[in-house]
């Protein structure tokens, strides 16, 4: 059978660095960093690496709240939207992900946007 992306992707401990990365860069991306300003960011690494290996076909449990409902209220905008998948892109770009992966992971991200942008 075919490896599911969360194996082709290098495992929970692989996904963990990217994951951690890519936050690390909206802290520093000035489009989204200020609406970071008050995140407890340990949390916010560990609630987004269970839902990116529970999304990506991992056994891991996501304990965070639904999407709609962390992102409601914020009216986040489209370049937002975009900068974060910019962000993640860079983080998977340094880690090696192959285009296959990198265009699956994008695909899941984009298929979000109703739940995440001006909720
Ligand atoms: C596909 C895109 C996105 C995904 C998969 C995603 C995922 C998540 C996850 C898993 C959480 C944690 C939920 C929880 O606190 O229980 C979260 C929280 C959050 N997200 Fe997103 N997000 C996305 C886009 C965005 C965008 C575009 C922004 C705006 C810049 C944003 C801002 C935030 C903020 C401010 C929090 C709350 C952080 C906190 O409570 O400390 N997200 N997001």
């Amino acid at each position: 059978m075919e490896e599911s992306l969360y194996e082709r992707l290098g495992g929970a401990e692989h996904i963990r660095d990217i994951v951690s990365d890519a936050i690390d860069l909206h802290l520093k991306n000035p489009v989204i960093a200020p609406r970071f300003q008050n995140s407890d960011v340990n949390r916010l690494k560990q609630v987004a690496h269970e839902f990116f290996c529970a999304g990506a076909g991992g056994s891991e449990c996501y304990s965070g709240r639904e999407m709609r409902e962390a992102h409601r209220g914020m009216n986040i905008n489209e370049q937002e939207y975009l900068a974060t998948m910019d962000d993640l892109v860079q983080a998977m770009e340094k880690h090696g992900v192959a285009p296959r992966e990198k265009n699956e992971v994008i695909a899941i991200l984009y298929s979000l946007k109703d739940d995440i942008l001006h909720v």
